[in-house]
């Protein structure tokens, strides 16, 4: 039995259902011939209570972070956690993450990390409902012409209490409650969140080097009068729909407020769960639903790809230059 040596950045919302996992799955580690051995729980404030066994190591310093063989970052934002895991990278060490925004914005420096297959970040786009693998894996074969999805639980979540009547602010009390929302849920329901999402899956199956400034974003914060009230007198349902299509000026990214009917696959989901759909030359058109938001379900992505990692599985790697 091999001890590996790991560090966790992070221990809110998914840090502690990460922390959960590693121990009800210890058994598939040690399939494997591995032994966890945590160095450090990283958080700013060693006061939060947080429903965490009390002998984890947590810490508000970072210096055990050279001495992880693996890191997994679920602390969000982009500096702090790049400046953190930047050695580690060079080092050629494996890095887990759940941060979208930190791998849609600094792209330019990670991009080399992600094609060494040093990445691994499932739970970046839709949690615990696998896309990323696929689309790096068994879909490359195909050659994907178009691209449609609700990637924000946030903006699914308080539309649908909507329909049910309840107001705006209170659905997104909830949705931070239910730990769906990011710490900043400006960033959900601008619209910031799922664009920072699309341009992930872009990078993957349309272009390598796209970018955030690519993507075309409005939220449902600032919906025009009378948009959902008309939406709801018709029959119809609004969503965040992300979109990813193709035409004569090469590749389009949007993010928007769209009226769908009611009958409309992306209107069923529900409560904090999201939905993907894609047609591909090749695959043929393909639907991927499930939970996108919550503890355990991010937390499932990030361990599933922890175990990749410590099998020497590579991470995701965008679509191959020149593709
Ligand atoms: P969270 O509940 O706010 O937890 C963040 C954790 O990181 C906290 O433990 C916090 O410490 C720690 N932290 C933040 N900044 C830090 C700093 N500068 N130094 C040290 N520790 C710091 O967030 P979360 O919901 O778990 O999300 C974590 C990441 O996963 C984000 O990138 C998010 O976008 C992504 N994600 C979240 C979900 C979801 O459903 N929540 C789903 C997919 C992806 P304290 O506890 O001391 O405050
Ligand atoms: N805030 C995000 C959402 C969490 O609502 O979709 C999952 O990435």
């Amino acid at each position: 039995m091999r001890t590996l040596r790991l560090g966790l950045l992070g221990c809110g919302t998914v840090g502690s259902g990460v922390v959960q996992l590693i121990h009800q799955r210890a058994e598939r580690f040690r399939a494997l011939g591995i032994q966890i051995e945590l160095m450090g729980v990283l958080v700013r404030d060693l006061q939060r209570p947080r429903a965490v066994q009390p002998d984890l190591p947590l810490t508000t310093d970072a210096s055990f972070v050279p001495d992880c063989e693996v890191l997994v970052e679920v602390m969000g934002g982009v500096e702090r956690p790049l400046a953190l895991c930047r050695d580690h990278l060079l080092a050629g060490k494996p890095l887990v993450s759940a941060n979208k925004a930190m791998l849609a914005e600094r792209w330019s420096e990670l991009r080399p990390y992600a094609e060494r297959g040093q990445l691994h970040y499932e739970a970046s786009v839709m949690a615990g409902t696998p896309v990323l693998g696929p689309l790096s894996t068994t879909l490359r074969a195909s050659r994907v012409t178009h691209l449609e999805a609700l990637l924000n639980a946030t903006c699914t979540f308080i539309l649908g209490r909507m329909e049910a009547g309840e107001d705006y602010l209170i659905a997104l009390r909830e949705a931070q409650h239910l730990g769906y929302a990011e710490e900043d849920p400006t960033l959900d329901v601008s619209g910031v969140d799922a664009a920072q999402k699309l341009v992930i899956l872009a990078r993957l199956v349309a272009d390598p080097a796209f970018g955030l400034g690519q993507v075309q974003c409005e939220g449902i914060d600032a919906l025009p009068a009378g948009f959902f009230a008309e939406a709801h007198k018709a029959g119809e349902r609004v969503r965040l729909v992300a979109e990813l299509t193709q035409d004569v000026c090469g590749w389009q990214a949007r993010v928007s407020p769209r009226r769908l009917p009611a009958t409309h696959p992306f209107c069923a989901p529900g409560a904090g769960r999201n939905a993907l759909r894609l047609q591909g030359e090749g695959c043929g058109e393909l639907y991927f639903a499930g939970a996108s938001a919550g503890g355990l379900v991010t937390a499932s992505a990030v361990v599933g790809d922890l175990l990749s990692a410590v099998s020497g599985v590579p991470g995701h790697r965008p679509l191959p230059t020149g593709a």
